[in-house]
């Protein structure tokens, strides 16, 4: 049987290696396409694999359609967005996420971002520090959590709002529970996104939420662009010099913010939150062992298709 490593973004070699020991010493022939250019390549490159392994790369029905022997797709990360999980349930294809293997790296992210802007992007000018601010994590599954944690170290005030997740968690981890997502927002000079993409947080985060900041707010997103309502963002960068967006990928309007707000933004032109050696190789292998543990045993561990 074939396992296919399908990656427009390449992971560090030495994942690409741990995932050849695990696949290959379970008797599996692995096949690796990184770097592809084209959906072709990825449309014919799957047309034999038995278990597929992507990151980002859309897993749409024209690559079920191809994917003749698919039985498994597992997408090495969190988010699950570029995974048509109706599809694969029509072509009898199992997908799974890894979660929670790359969370680290996204988090430090963040922290980078932080600490660029409040450094004043290293223009010189004289910056200011994070011990001692407010910081809210919109959102505390794992890297809420590791976020939290670097923050403790940084001396921040942290809060947290996540209605799937209880004021003992959080007091665990350092964080106070707010009630509502206004709570956060009004109470809080940094917030931190860390929300999944579906159809309710879709442009969650727009101008009622962000006006509600306090002086000098900063909005951090190393989730998914299409969690802020851009319109509102812009709205209140209109209306307020004060806020900072930071934004692991570029924003839609970003050719509006460049024209009339400099200086008040920061973007990665590719998403880097993950994209560490370490990170890589946490989800790659945790990738690899799930796809040859289900091809052997039928193990369905984060399964996400019904
Ligand atoms: C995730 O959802 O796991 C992150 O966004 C990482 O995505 P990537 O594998 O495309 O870097």
């Amino acid at each position: 049987m074939e396992i296919l490593v399908a990656t427009e973004k390449p992971f560090a070699q030495i994942a690409i290696r741990q995932i050849r020991e695990v696949t290959e010493a379970a008797g599996f022939k692995l096949t690796v396409l990184e770097n592809y250019k084209n959906r072709a390549e990825l449309l014919a490159a799957v047309s034999t694999a038995d278990g597929l392994i992507v990151r980002s790369d859309a897993v749409t029905a024209e690559v079920l359609d191809a994917a003749k022997q698919l039985k498994i797709v597992i997408r090495a990360g969190s988010g699950y967005d570029n995974l048509d999980l109706a599809s694969c349930t029509a072509h009898n294809v199992v997908a799974m996420n890894t979660p929670g293997q790359n969370s680290n790296a996204v988090a430090e992210l963040a922290f980078l971002l932080m600490l660029y802007q409040i450094r004043g992007g290293f223009t010189g000018k004289s910056g200011s520090e994070l011990r001692g601010k407010t910081l809210g994590l919109h959102a505390f599954g794992n890297v809420g959590k590791y976020v939290a944690d670097i923050a403790r170290g940084f001396g921040m005030d942290i809060y947290a709002y996540d209605p799937f997740v209880s004021e003992r968690v959080m007091k665990n981890n350092g964080a106070k529970q707010c009630l509502n997502v206004g709570e956060l927002y009004l109470k809080c000079q940094y917030i931190s996104i860390h929300m999944p993409i579906n159809e309710i947080t879709k442009k969650s985060v727009g101008y009622d939420l962000i006006k509600k900041m306090p002086r000098n707010a900063v909005l951090v997103n190393t989730a998914r662009k299409e969690l802020i309502d851009e319109e509102g963002l812009l709205k209140i960068f209109e209306e307020r010099n004060d806020i900072s967006y930071l934004s692991d990928v570029e924003p839609d309007c970003k050719a509006i913010l460049e024209e009339k707000h400099k200086g008040r933004f920061i973007f990665t032109n590719k998403k880097m939150g993950a994209q560490t050696e370490e990170s890589n190789i946490n989800a790659a292998v945790a990738a690899a062992r799930q796809v040859v543990e289900y091809l052997n045993t039928g193990k369905e561990k984060y399964k996400l298709n019904r």
